[in-house]
């Protein structure tokens, strides 16, 4: 943090400076990555955190909330502002009308900072996010606000960029030439828990695939960008976007599966169906599992197909990335190994047990002649040590600092749902079939197998090391 900082609460409940601060202390014992507190640092700290109380509906707080931020009596404090919305994103529009009028929303060309932080969902669709996004930029400029998707604040999907434009002999092969097909999984041991109410609304599709998932095939599949400044990184982000395929109703029923559990276990632990959870409707037809198979066409990747799944009550929590390459001709080893000669693969794991695997083959040592696959591995922990930064931490001071590069621009978002909507169109409220029920604690519907067996492919289940 910077010397000079304050940090404001700015809500309807009754508090003290000193309840909010050992609220946010309480909270800090209980979270923090680093643990014991180190108390000397949490006092120098929280001298700089205070509350406002006020209604985020009326004039008369945002008054208030200026008078607080002139009375520090500091320029720079007065006129570099951060707020971050923890609202409904439909009072959006309304918190930054009011930030205007009290004059805490600077015009182009004055000193200082105002940005703005958002979280999604950014709408439910197209329509609504263009609405929002509308709403967001009627009195801030684009570049003030700052879309998290907090995938992007994680090491892993960062480095995603860095290992494929600071090495020479991957990028080489990061085509069609070479690649057989990509398969993005984000996996999750946990069900929809307390959030039914929620998830009723999102489904899958739009909770991890409109953003997450989109956001790592962008970052595997883009381009390399002129520079790595925040807008030449999001053009090529958004191109590649707009270069997947579009999908016909005819083409979701072929390369989109969805999924629900019902109940079952994870980890011996019994776990509720999805229509038995807390606010979600009996006969509820929202997905918890989505697999797709999607087509790039631009040059590099033209044909080569990309799947992607997510869902939650699946054997295991892992997120990775496993580019599989084209298999070699089976001239030289068919008669020893037959045609079970194995591709090579590379995978990127993004969480847990963060790291990158070289799949390759090798000789069984021996007089036969055995071929099996072995692996390289690198690992972030055996190689850095155990310190991985949260992905807020990275991405409220990237906001701090101005740096827009790990933030979705408007027209990334409006792309991504471009995208979703037509696969949620085509479902039409269509009511899921037997083979898209799949057991908690399982890797999804068997209708996610046939989706890659329809090419010879199988899934590749993530391994995850306890
Ligand atoms: C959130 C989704 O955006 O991402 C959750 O709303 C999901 O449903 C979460 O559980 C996954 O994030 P992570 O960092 O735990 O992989």
């Amino acid at each position: 943090m910077p010397p000079e900082f304050r940090i404001i609460g700015f809500a309807r409940r009754e508090k003290t400076d000193d309840s909010w601060r050992k609220e946010l202390r309480e909270a800090l014992d209980q979270f923090s990555r680093t643990k014991p507190v180190d108390d000397a640092v949490w006092q120098s700290f929280s001298k700089n955190i205070s509350y406002c109380i006020g209604d985020i509906t009326e004039t008369a707080a945002y008054e208030k909330l200026e008078k607080q931020l002139t009375s520090f009596g500091s320029e720079p404090i007065r006129r570099n502002l951060l707020f971050y919305l923890a609202t409904l994103p439909s009072q959006f529009g309304q918190v930054v009308e009011q930030l205007h009028r009290a004059g805490l929303l600077h015009k182009e060309g004055d000193p200082g900072w105002q940005r703005i932080v958002v979280e999604k969902p950014f709408g439910h669709d197209l329509k609504s996010a263009h609405q929002l996004n509308g709403e967001l930029t009627r009195y801030a400029r684009e570049d003030q606000v700052f879309r998290i998707d907090h995938y992007l604040g994680k090491e892993t999907v960062q480095n995603i960029l860095m290992f494929r434009f600071s090495n020479s002999i991957f990028e080489r092969l990061w085509n069609r030439d070479s690649v057989d097909h990509l398969q993005v999984t984000v996996s999750e041991k946990i069900g929809v828990g307390q959030r039914g109410g929620y998830y009723e609304e999102a489904g899958a599709l739009r909770d991890m695939v409109q953003n997450h998932m989109l956001q790592i095939t962008s970052l595997i599949a883009m381009e390399p960008p002129v520079s790595l400044d925040a807008e030449p990184i999001r053009d090529e982000k958004v191109k590649l976007l707009k270069s997947i395929r579009p999908l016909e109703p005819k083409d979701v029923a072929r390369q989109v599966v969805r999924g629900q559990y019902f109940a079952g276990a994870v980890d011996g632990e019994p776990r509720p169906g999805y229509r038995q959870e807390i606010k979600v409707k009996p006969n509820s037809n929202v997905e918890t599992y989505v697999a797709l198979k999607l087509f790039i066409d631009n040059w590099r990747w033209s044909g080569v197909p990309f799947f992607l799944r997510t869902g939650k009550n699946l054997p295991a929590s892992a997120s990775e990335v496993r580019i599989q390459f084209r298999p070699t001709p089976h001239v030289l080893f068919a008669a020893a190994c037959g045609q079970a000669l194995d591709s090579n693969a590379l995978t990127l794991r993004l969480q847990p047990n963060e790291g990158i695997s070289l799949r390759f083959n090798g000789k069984v040592p021996g007089t036969t002649l055995g071929v099996r696959p072995v692996r390289m591995h690198f690992s972030y922990d055996a190689e850095f040590g155990a310190y991985t930064p949260e992905a807020y931490e990275r991405l409220l001071l990237e906001a701090m600092a101005g740096d827009a590069t790990l933030f979705i621009r408007r027209d990334e978002v409006e792309t991504a749902w471009k995208i979703v909507d037509s696969i949620r169109n085509a479902w039409n409220n269509q009511s899921l079939s037997n083979r898209e029920f799949y057991a908690a604690g399982t890797w999804g519907p068997v209708a996610a197998d046939d989706l890659l067996a329809q090419t010879g492919h199988t899934w590749h289940e993530p391994v995850v090391v306890p």
